[in-house]
């Protein structure tokens, strides 16, 4: 949602911009070209591995900008760290990238195998499997039924949770078979993709849980609502902010947090209605068909 974030900040030379999930930059370089010479970009990510071919993309403009590795919920001592109190734009482009997709050694994909690990931020908190671990079946089905609006919550966390009793679950493929067995015992190789263009895509059985494991693992909700609570404080007089979300639960929270923000007049402005990708954005990369961008300014 590169064009509809740039519509909305218009950003101004001279201008300090913040991108709190800064991931391959795709954002952040139009947002340091939009500041220019005078201006500064600063971009944080959870995860450090791809920092580097972040910050080499950002310095062929040759415009000036800091990358920092961290967790947006801690953006307030980043910035401290930075000697900045407060910037005229902030962004979060939430949950995960391709690239942490794309790489199964990350352990993020169903359809990859790989190690369930699922860390943003792997030189810390746990992992996806030592989570499983020590989790019981009712409060991953009450996570997965919350969280992952899964019809199927009961079923499937007892089939986790009795696997787990017999060895314990190192990969994602493991996690993914018993998922799918539990569900479609008949069809254990079905096909769960049909072609993006008809739209028509029937949602891989595991696919939920992976979400709500993610979540859990990465304690996104928990960031996000420190985020919002910051927001304002980071914020200059006339700011604007934007998060694109891509979950029910984290919409919700900025819903709630932008309403909340303009009738206690701590915001100017807030979108009324989610904006949502353009209909080519939505052929060309399917996964912004979920993508929600809300935005505030700042009074
Ligand atoms: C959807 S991608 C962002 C893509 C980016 N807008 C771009 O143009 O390349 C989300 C990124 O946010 C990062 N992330 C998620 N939660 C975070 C957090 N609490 N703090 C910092 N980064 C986070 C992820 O590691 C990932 O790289």
């Amino acid at each position: 949602m590169l064009e509809e974030v740039l519509r909305f900040f218009a950003p101004r030379t001279g201008e300090t911009a913040l991108d709190c999930t800064v991931g391959w930059g795709g954002h952040a370089v139009e947002l340091l070209r939009g500041v220019g010479p005078e201006g500064r970009l600063i971009g944080i990510d959870m995860d450090a591995e791809h920092l580097e071919g972040t910050r080499r993309r950002l310095s062929e403009t040759g415009l000036p900008f800091e990358l920092q590795h961290g967790n947006f919920a801690g953006v307030q001592q980043i910035l401290a760290g930075l000697g900045i109190g407060q910037v005229d734009m902030v962004l979060a482009d939430l949950g995960m990238s391709s690239m942490q997709v794309d790489d199964a050694g990350r352990g993020f994909s169903y359809s990859r195998p790989g190690p369930l690990d699922m860390r943003m931020d792997r030189s810390r908190g746990r992992t996806a499997a030592e989570l499983l671990a020590s989790i019981s079946a009712e409060e991953f089905a009450t996570q997965l039924r919350e969280l992952g609006d899964e019809p199927e919550a009961e079923l499937i966390a007892a089939a986790i949770i009795q696997a787990l009793s017999r060895k314990r679950l190192e990969s994602t493929d493991e996690l993914a078979r018993i998922i799918v067995e539990a569900l479609h015992p008949e069809q254990p190789a079905g096909k769960w993709r049909v072609h993006p263009l008809t739209y028509k895509w029937k949602t891989h059985p595991a696919a939920r849980t992976f979400q709500v494991l993610r979540i859990l693992v990465n304690r996104e909700l928990a960031n996000l609502q420190q985020l919002l609570r910051v927001i304002p404080v980071v914020l200059r007089p006339g700011g604007r902010a934007a998060i694109i979300s891509f979950h029910s639960g984290e919409d919700r929270l900025v819903k709630i947090a932008f309403r909340d923000g303009l009738r206690s007049g701590v915001y100017e402005t807030v979108g009324e209605d989610a904006v949502r990708a353009s209909e080519q954005e939505k052929l060309q990369n399917p996964r912004s068909r979920s993508a929600k961008l809300r935005w505030a300014v700042h009074k």
